[in-house]
């Protein structure tokens, strides 16, 4: 997210990457599912932005709208019903014909996703999708392709890469198989990078080296990059800036400093609450925000998370239950914003008086 002002709508950003109003409905036979309802943001090349919310909140929804698969293949089962606009250097991706779109996936823009085994070929070597991948793009032999894919199974931490370029997906393990699929993802140095629950299916100790090993590639090649998780711990160290996702909406967003050190919303606090920490028993460890997520069919009016939050009762002057909250800045920061009926002096107390002492 960056501080320069909005350009007005139809109008290019400054940032590399700036997402408006966006809103994905999947119609069904039960009425039509909100995914994704009015989602804003911006993210700067060499930045990294997580997105956190639990299961159902829209967030893979969101990633691959961003990228562009909602028209294609398994994700387009249901025609979505699509709007806002998604700017990508420059470009707006939303009106753009869907083979530029195609052209920009995979050399642009890439995606990591959470089971490497769903995005990766059964049948095919890992080498040979990687070189697929590159040739895609790449007017090259065969030969240079199969160079670049083993050097980026080499960068990306896999042992003996050119021995292993002939193994088939299956043959390798769940830590492996996820930096194969890193490798893929960058054999073509895209500038946004998309990683949805990149670690969740591994062991903490391999999570933590996935982790470090995006933040180092990021480095590198100084890319912008996504990252999704319903743990906000993942992107403690990692994000520059978070957003935090609830029932297809924003309620946070923020410099990641500042999201942790003073969270507005009560949403927040509750998944600040559920971190697993290194310092606590076991038992302690997870607290879930209890409840469960809201309906995205027939949303009723107001607050989304009223149903779940300890502070529905506070009172907001003039503000009745059934308006939603909109997202509005946090006074005294530039880009902190949080959507809650509480007014900032009563989240400010509620946070340091009752929920901070408790973490
Ligand atoms: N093709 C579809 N048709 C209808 N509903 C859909 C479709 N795809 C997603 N949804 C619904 O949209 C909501 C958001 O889904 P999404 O996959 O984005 O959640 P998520 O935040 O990624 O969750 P998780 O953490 O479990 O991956 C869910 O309620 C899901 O059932
Ligand atoms: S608007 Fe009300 S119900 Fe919603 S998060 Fe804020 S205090 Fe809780
Ligand atoms: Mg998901």
């Amino acid at each position: 997210m960056t501080t320069a002002p909005a350009p007005a709508p139809g109008q290019p950003p400054a940032a590399f990457l700036e997402v408006r109003d966006l809103r994905i409905h999947f119609p069904t036979d039960d009425g039509l599912v909100r995914s994704v309802d009015g989602l804003s943001f911006r993210l700067d090349k060499g930045r990294t932005l997580g997105i956190v919310g639990e299961s159902g909140s829209g967030k893979s929804v969101t990633s691959l709208g961003i990228m562009g698969l909602h028209t294609v293949g398994q994700y387009g089962r249901r025609r979505a019903r699509i709007s806002g606009e998604i700017w990508l250097d420059g470009k707006e991706l939303m009106s753009a014909d869907p083979d530029e779109v195609r052209r920009l996936r995979g050399r642009e823009m890439a995606m990591i996703f959470q089971d490497p085994l769903s995005a990766m070929h059964p049948y095919f070597t890992v080498g040979a999708q990687i070189v697929e991948a590159y040739r895609v793009h790449h007017d090259v032999d065969k030969k240079t392709a199969r160079k670049r894919a083993v050097e980026l199974l080499d960068r990306v931490g896999i042992p003996q890469p050119d021995r292993r370029a002939d193994d088939y997906p299956h043959q390798f393990s769940g830590g492996m198989r996820q930096r194969a699929m890193i490798a893929m993802a960058l054999v073509n140095n895209p500038e946004l990078l998309i990683a949805d629950e990149p670690t969740t299916a591994l062991d903490v100790t391999v999570q933590a080296q996935i982790l470090d090993l995006i933040r180092d590639l990021q480095q590198e090649f100084g890319s912008a990059v996504i990252i999704i998780t319903h743990d906000l711990g993942v992107v403690a160290e990692l994000a520059d800036d978070i957003l935090v996702m609830y029932g297809g909406r924003c309620v946070e967003r923020g410099p990641a400093e500042q999201v942790f050190r003073r969270p507005q919303h009560p949403y927040t606090w509750g998944l600040l609450g559920s971190m697993p920490r290194i310092d606590r028993e076991q038992t302690e460890r997870l607290i879930p925000v209890k409840g469960s997520p809201p309906s995205l069919i027939n949303v009723p009016p107001g607050c989304a998370f009223s149903p779940r939050c300890p502070y529905a009762d506070v009172p907001a002057d003039g503000i009745t239950r059934s308006e939603r909250p909109e997202l509005a800045p946090v006074p005294g920061t530039d880009r902190h914003h949080a959507a809650c009926h509480m007014t900032h002096e009563e989240r400010a107390r509620i946070w340091t008086e009752e929920i901070a002492p408790k973490l």
